[in-house]
């Protein structure tokens, strides 16, 4: 699609929004390990009674961790179900009124209608849809607001700043759904936010002995939002994707790929601050040149760090996989460091899921 009939034109992430059992702990960590900043917070204080909200910033990157401050609402049966989780990818638009509508009009099924939200720092609209799952997409409209972040938020000022880890946005966000589900939200997708199928990846791509999966990459007009869908696929044992459906108990957000410039640096500091990360045999780095050509870097620290390699037509690109960041065997993050590659790592694909399995196996669940 040429961005002239791009009905739905996005301009990248606005934010990633979690729901957590403790919103003041996540930031903790999140700014602790991968080196987030605080921004802005919502709660009692500002005159949010019934939940409290947690910014952090890391270069392009913006999570917020939302809390509920008592039992029985939308907020805390989101989490009673699905863990600690992914409720909302919002999207930076320049008219979220005009998002609403192309969207709903299409087929999808209203979350938000249009609000305007307004401070002395200006306006901000946002409305969203329903995706997968329990998850939402905000579209947000923020050119006449020049707050810290939103109306109802105030500036999070912190005397605990650790170093950033050069995570710089998000590459692209990977959707979990049920068996036979892959080609429902791929329609989804095309027919009510206008974007197109890029890339597929079938059974016979990416299936080890047991954990097969099938894949299709959707992304929008100018490829600012990408979003992956998996569904399991028959193996001879459970598909990664359905011990993943089994503990998030639906449809959802399985990973989130950060984009860095320097994957040495980022994943040397992460470690460092104690993320643990999927790691592939050593025999991988092998014959590793003779597979994708010379590459810029040192083959000594990927080997070290375990960060694998692939190339396509058009360049390469350089990966690593954390193991889930909770105790649900669901969420977890990919470190990502394009040179010119447009792909996701089709190569790697098997060496990958074999340690996936090798976890899935130390769980009990494959
Ligand atoms: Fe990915």
């Amino acid at each position: 699609m040429d961005a002239f009939n791009d009905f739905l034109p996005l301009m990248g992430t606005d934010y990633v929004e979690f729901y957590v059992g403790n919103a003041k702990q996540a930031a903790h960590f999140y700014k602790t390990a991968f080196g987030f900043q605080s921004l802005a917070y919502a709660g009692p204080e500002t005159g949010v009674k019934d939940k409290a909200s947690y910014v952090v910033r890391q270069h392009k990157l913006t999570f917020i961790f939302t809390t509920p401050l008592r039992s029985g609402n939308e907020i805390a049966d989101h989490i009673y179900k699905h863990g600690d989780a992914v409720k909302i990818l919002a999207l930076m638009v320049e008219d979220a009124t005009d998002s609403w509508q192309q969207t709903t009009s299409r087929g999808a099924v209203s979350y938000l209608n249009p609000i305007t939200m307004q401070d002395e720092q200006g306006e901000l609209i946002m409305s969203g849809i329903c995706t997968y799952g329990d998850t939402v997409h905000l579209f947000i409209e923020r050119k006449n607001y020049k707050g810290v972040f939103m109306p109802g938020f105030r500036k999070w000022d912190s005397n605990y700043n650790p170093k950033d880890t050069g995570l710089l946005y998000v590459d692209h966000c990977v959707g979990n759904v049920g068996w036979n589900q892959m080609n429902e939200w791929v329609s989804f997708y095309e027919n009510t936010m206008g974007f197109r199928n890029i890339l597929t990846f079938d059974d016979h791509d990416i299936s080890t002995e047991y954990s097969a999966l099938m894949s299709k990459v959707m992304s929008n007009g100018n490829g600012f939002v990408k979003f992956p869908i998996n569904e399991p696929a028959e193996g001879k044992k459970k598909s990664q994707i359905e011990e993943y459906l089994d503990y998030y108990d639906g449809a959802g957000c399985q990973h989130i790929a950060l984009a860095t410039n320097d994957i040495v640096a980022t994943v040397t500091e992460l470690q460092n601050r104690g993320i643990d990360f999927l790691k592939v045999p050593s025999t991988y780095y092998d014959d590793l040149i003779e597979r994708v050509g010379k590459i810029d870097e040192d083959l000594a620290p990927l080997k070290d760090l375990g960060i694998l390699v692939d190339r396509d037509e058009e360049g390469y690109l350089l990966q690593i996989f954390t193991k889930p960041v909770e105790d649900r065997p669901t969420l977890f993050f990919e470190i990502i460091q394009r040179k010119g590659a447009k792909s996701f790592g089709k190569g790697n694909f098997k060496a990958l899921f074999e340690a996936i399995e090798r976890e899935q196996d130390n769980r009990g669940n494959l």
